[in-house]
């Protein structure tokens, strides 16, 4: 930021009102500090991708109706229906990667002819899945499977798939799908922090060979789906509140402690919100061994978090800026090592941004007679 103090300045002397606004709309925040950072108005086309869901009625016609997914969440149904309409025709045996409940399952189940397998490692998960596909007769079988097992075995003739599947989970089924050639797989990511690995590890060879800059951490990986767009209002504002408390409850133990460190504090419970601020900061002394004077003057210290949150919104206005294309960034990854592999692959969108953030597509197809590239990982 040091380097670019007009854009330090425009963040700064926005307003509450235009900061939440920008929140969500990285497109115009772009637009705005491109006059600082003029490569920024190429925001718009960098992270704009092609539209894969089909028109409003097929989208309706794939999604399982209410009263055959009596336990699946409204937006899950949804995005289930998403995914699947935008996969249409589906001409091969399923496999559902990470299944869960077998929502995906289900839905795919109902718009092939083929059967629909899915691989979870949590037994509760696979005996309800299992228990509700037998209920409504359709054609879903789902076994308890670790898809991060060493002897997993994946038949070849299937088309994968996997919805929200998280971090290694998806990158296991890009590099196994790929060498058991399976004539298709198609996967919506997310979660690409949830790795064993220390930096993300390039699938590509192509990205490596031109001069992969670019080692995101955990931390940075996180920052491709630090979003809230489908959080309800009610709860953006709690969440918002507790930020104020916590960075209040910062400064009021370095002022207790004498050192300029923060401290990490727990999770705090929203229901407790009700009982303020004061309640907040003695629950955090608590936790952390802190004695707090009796005359602490809690509104001094509730008064600096709400003007210290009101900073770093700003500046995490800026950092948010490369949320979407550091996730492009990885799903293109993704897509080359695929390429690479022998699929022609199509990446896009398959529902909006309100129905989930994470709402992009890789949708890859064997192509005939071609031979994988080696891949060094297992
Ligand atoms: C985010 S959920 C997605 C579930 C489902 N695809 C959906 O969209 O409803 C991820 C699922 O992966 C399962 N999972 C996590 N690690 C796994 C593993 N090593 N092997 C198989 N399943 C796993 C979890 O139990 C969970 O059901």
């Amino acid at each position: 930021m040091q380097n670019y103090p007009g854009l330090e300045c425009m963040v700064r002397e926005l307003t509450d009102a235009e900061c939440t606004e920008l929140v969500d709309a990285p497109g115009a925040l772009a637009i705005k500090a491109s006059r600082y950072v003029p490569e920024l108005a190429l925001y718009g086309q960098m992270v704009n991708l092609p539209e894969l869901s089909p028109a409003l009625a097929e989208v309706s016609a794939a999604t399982l109706p209410e009263v055959r997914a009596p336990d699946m969440p409204g937006r899950k149904r949804e995005q289930a229906g998403a995914f699947a309409a935008a996969l249409k025709p589906l001409q091969k045996p399923i496999l559902d990667w990470c299944s869960g409940k077998g929502h995906l399952s289900r839905t795919l189940a109902a718009q092939s002819r083929e059967s629909v397998a899915g691989y979870e490692w949590n037994p509760r998960l696979v005996a309800d899945g299992n228990r509700i596909a037998a209920h409504f007769g359709d054609s879903v079988q789902i076994r308890c499977q670790d898809v991060m097992a060493h002897n997993l075995s994946i038949p070849g003739d299937i088309h994968g798939v996997a919805l929200h599947a998280c971090g290694d989970l998806h990158r296991q089924l890009l590099r196994q799908g790929a060498s058991a050639s399976l004539p298709r797989i198609s996967l919506s990511p997310c979660c690409y922090h949830q790795t064993s690995e220390g930096c993300y590890q390039t699938l590509s060879k192509r990205t490596v060979a031109y001069g992969n800059r670019l080692l995101p951490d955990r931390g940075d990986l996180r920052l491709a789906v630090r979003e809230t767009v489908t959080a309800p209002a009610r709860v953006r504002e709690q969440g918002l509140e507790l930020h104020r408390w916590r960075l209040g409850f910062d400064g009021l133990q370095r002022h207790l402690r004498g050192m300029d460190q923060y401290i990490t504090v727990p999770p705090y419970s929203p229901r407790l919100i009700r009982d303020g601020f004061p309640a907040f900061c003695r629950w955090a002394a608590a936790e952390k061994q802190l004695r707090l004077p009796e005359d602490t003057d809690f509104d001094r210290w509730l008064a600096f978090g709400v003007r210290r949150c009101a900073e770093v919104r700003r500046y995490e206005l800026i950092r948010h800026l490369f949320r979407r294309p550091l996730e492009l960034w990885l799903v293109l990854d993704y897509a080359v090592f695929l390429e690479e592999q022998g699929y022609s692959v199509r990446l896009g969108h398959f529902c909006s941004r309100s129905l989930t953030p994470r709402n992009l597509l890789l949708d890859a197809v064997r192509v005939c007679g071609t031979q994988p590239a080696r891949h060094s990982r297992p």
